[in-house]
Parts: structure tokens; sequence; C-alpha cells
């Protein structure tokens, strides 16, 4: 019996993948392999342990370090998710700009006891009068799967869309070639950007307050957001530019005390990944990357 552990709930799709050869469970004792969303893991902690399957892109919950001098494999599930981040980034951009939740929050928080309840309700038309998309530059720094589909997302809402990737794909700059305008360097996106998006991952020392005090000084646009890693974004800055009305607001799947009660910054509960497919499919990404590791030898995403 081959034995994995799941660290989290693991969607049921991709778990029937296992065959009757396998024990797959949360309690599994000294296992050989270690299926996990976003709990933390420590691969020291097991002994005999032959490698990791994170269902999800971001490997930062996993000691790869240790990982690596022990020769653990790390898989990951790159891509598997990128569409239900796409499709967030694109939701949470276009309710903000049209005020949609403070709108329906204040028409809810309304007296419906209140005699000129109507004409209370008129008076929100102007409060909440919002912005198109359509005509504005979307900058995205990182064209990866996510930061693709975004740009193409932005393209069907009539947006412009100013791109920059540290490590540009020569196949993802053929598929956005008709789409954005890529350009060689972070500030150039930031300078032309009205709302800017942030899709790399974090790697420490490398894309860690990528975007800061020295860069984001030339934003002119009103809205930042950041779906890809706390980290990223160098928080001091942006309180800064929100208290110095230099930006609109902040909007993230990142939350830390500080920015919880901000009234200028949304946040989520990373909830980028957090749909049913995209759970199924990773899920089924990683179980069929553990087990071409386990049975025949083969590495992928790792
Ligand atoms: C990822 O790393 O795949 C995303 O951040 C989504 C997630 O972890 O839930």
């Amino acid at each position: 019996m081959r034995k994995i552990k799941t660290l989290n709930n693991i969607s049921k799709k991709g778990l029937d993948l296992f065959s009757d050869k396998y024990e797959v469970s949360d309690s599994v004792e000294s296992p050989e392999a270690i299926l996990v969303r976003s709990a933390q893991v420590d691969t020291d902690s097991f002994e005999g342990l032959l490698a990791v399957a994170r269902a999800g892109a971001g490997v930062n919950n996993i000691t790869i370090d240790k990982a690596s001098a022990k020769g653990v494999c790390v898989f990951n599930t790159p891509g598997a998710n990128a569409n239900a981040v796409a499709e967030l980034v694109m939701t949470v951009l276009g309710m903000a700009v049209r005020h949609v939740s403070e709108a329906e929050a204040w028409v809810k928080s309304l007296d419906p006891n209140d005699p000129a309840l109507e004409k209370t309700i008129e008076k929100g038309k102007k409060m909440f009068s919002g912005t198109e998309l359509a005509g504005k530059t979307l900058g995205v720094v990182g064209l990866g799967k996510i930061g693709v589909l975004v740009s193409n997302y932005a393209r069907w809402k009539n947006m412009k869309v100013v791109a920059y990737d540290p490590y540009p794909s020569a196949a993802n700059m053929h598929k956005l070639s008709n789409v954005v305008t890529v350009v060689k360097t972070i500030d150039e996106v930031i300078s032309q950007a009205d709302y800017l998006t942030v899709h790399v991952p974090f790697i420490k020392g490398v894309t860690e307050n990528m975007l800061n005090e020295k860069n984001l000084a030339a934003f002119k646009g009103s809205l930042i957001l950041n779906f890809a890693r706390g980290g990223i974004v160098n928080m001091e800055t942006v309180y800064k530019m929100l208290d110095e009305g230099k930006l609109a607001g902040y909007l993230t799947d990142f939350a830390d005390a500080r920015s919880l009660k901000h009234e200028k910054i949304s946040i989520f509960p990373h909830l980028g990944a957090s749909t049913e497919e995209a759970e199924e499919n990773c899920a089924v990404m990683a179980v069929e990357e553990l087990k071409d590791y386990l049975e025949f030898g083969v590495v992928r995403n790792s």
C-alpha cells in the first residue's frame, strides 16, 4: 500500500484517481507523499517522505529548501486555477469602479419604514456614480498564465493593456501580441496604468517589494490590485499613498491586521482559487503528478 497523507480537503475528483493500491487520508502515519492545499508543511517532520504535491500554484507554504536538501520532490499545479484568479480580479476591478459593494451596503442600511424611501434611494444614483473600464489602461505586472488571462479579459472589456514581465515566455508573448503592449520596464507599466494588477510569484529578494515607494511614485492611476501574494507590493508605500490621496484604493486577497479596517482597502480571504472548478483542476493535476512520480519516477512541475 502506498501511503498518502492529505493535509487539507482535496476535491474528490482528484482523490478518486487513486487506485486501491493507495491508502489516502489525513490520518496516515509515515506517509510517502503529502497532498496539500494551503496548510504549512515542514518536510523535515516526516521521515521517509518522497514527495509533496501542492494543489495550487504557490509553494510558499512548503519548506522548499529543506525538501531540496533531502531530495523530497515538491510539485505544484501551475495554471490549474488561473482562470478562477483571473475572473476574480476582473470582477473585483469592475465592482470597485462602480462602487458596487458600498452602494449595496448603503441601500441595505436604509430604513424600510422611511416614508421617503424612494427619494432617499434616488440619492444613491449620484452618491455612487462610477467610471467605466472601457478605454482605461490596465497595467499588468507578470505575464504568466494568470496575467495572460487577465490581459485577455481586459481587452474584451475594451481596455488598453500595457504589461511587463521580468522573465517573458516566448509562447505567452506570441499569444499576446495583438492584445497587449509589452514594455521592457516595470516603470513604463506603472506610469501608464489607470489600474495596476500584479501577477508574479512571491520570491524572497526577487519579487519581494517589487512595487515599492521608488517605482510607485510614477503611478497616476487610482487602483492597485494584488491577488498574487502579500509581500510583492510594499504595504508601507500603499498606506502612505492612500493617506496622501495618491491612491484611491488597494484591492487584495491578502489581509494583515492593519489593513483589515482601512476604508480604502478591499480585502478578500485568499479567494482567488476558491471555485469548484479550480479546486477540481488542481486536485486532479496534483494527484496525477504524484502518481506519475511514485509509480514511474516521472517528474512534472517540480
Ligand atoms: C495558488 O497559489 O494557487 C493561489 O494563491 C490559490 C490558493 O492557494 O488558494
